[in-house]
């Protein structure tokens, strides 16, 4: 896709590895260049991933010859989908520190992390009459996964990313997360009653491009996979999980010229 290969508003040309007032280019800096731009083999971690969309991008990117860390807060599910895939399997519940502390641990341990992919996500609200039914408590429930669980993950492998040569970070958004769509009359997700869900994914969003900014050398972006087929919405969509999985998929290889701080379906840019 063209535009997703094109520079971002805080793309290449901000990054000051790239800038003409760098200085002199090291043999290291030269070497990375290169290995970016002939694609490269990565290490990844996908949260969320011994199901649905996760557990799909999981068995793509396994696929493409890179090497992927299936997390899973039960770790009986993360082995078994592990082994299905040929993956490695990281117990990691994004809702507790301790968790997610011992899985940074684990994976820095064994040679650090390139791409990260938040993808776990909880939708609880499915099926209520929305607005006029949705609970303190149910946005807390919500926000606690899909966003301070994707915070506290961020957070956990940023040491290990900065470490990479070429660092990733996929955040599985929503298109129910665009303003633009929600308010849109006939468009996709006007219908939509939900409250916590749509209000924690424009949350993603934010958090996607105020991490782009804070790390130019990142590329970090939100995607919205379409409304796929899957437990988190009683397997409603009608998608399947590889047509759902394919901008993750591509999100996640994009290389360091590649866009960051966007927002992207597999057609292009969504409107915020
Ligand atoms: N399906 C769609 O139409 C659609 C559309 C737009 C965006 N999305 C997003 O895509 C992502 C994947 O969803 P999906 O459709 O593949 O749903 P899914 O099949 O229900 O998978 C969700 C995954 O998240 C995991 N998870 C939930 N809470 C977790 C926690 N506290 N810690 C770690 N993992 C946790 C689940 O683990 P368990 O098996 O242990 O529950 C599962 O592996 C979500 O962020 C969702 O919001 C989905």
């Amino acid at each position: 896709m063209v535009h997703l290969q094109a520079h971002g508003p805080t793309g290449r040309r901000d990054n000051p590895r790239h800038s003409k007032h760098a200085g002199k280019r090291t043999c290291l800096d030269f070497e990375r260049t290169l290995i970016r731009s002939v694609g490269r083999m990565t290490t990844t971690l996908i949260t969320g991933a011994n199901k649905g969309l996760g557990f799909e991008t999981a068995r793509r990117l396994v696929a493409a010859g890179h090497t992927v860390y299936v997390g899973s807060r039960d770790p009986g599910r993360g082995r078994r989908a592990a082994e299905r895939l040929g993956a490695r399997a990281v117990r990691l519940d994004v809702t507790d520190d301790g968790s997610v502390a011992a899985a940074a641990a684990t994976i820095e341990a064994d040679g650090g992390l390139d791409v990260l992919v938040n993808n776990a996500g909880i939708q609880v609200e499915l099926g209520t009459d929305g607005a006029a039914a949705v609970t303190a408590d149910m946005m807390r429930e919500t926000f606690d996964t899909n966003v301070f669980g994707t915070v506290r993950v961020l957070h956990a492998f940023l040491p290990l990313l900065r470490r990479s040569p070429a660092p990733v970070v996929v955040n599985v958004s929503s298109g129910l997360a665009s303003f633009t769509r929600v308010t849109t009359r006939g468009g996709p997700g006007y219908a939509y009653p939900g409250v916590a869900y749509p209000a924690s994914k424009a949350a993603v969003n934010m958090v996607t491009v105020q991490f782009a900014k804070a790390f130019p050398a990142m590329r970090i972006n939100a995607v919205e996979p379409g409304y796929t087929s899957t437990d988190l919405n009683h397997h409603g969509g009608h998608q399947t999980v590889e047509e759902g999985a394919e901008i993750i998929v591509r999100m996640a290889q994009v290389t360091a010229d590649g866009p960051t701080g966007g927002y992207f379906d597999a057609h292009g840019t969504l409107p915020w």
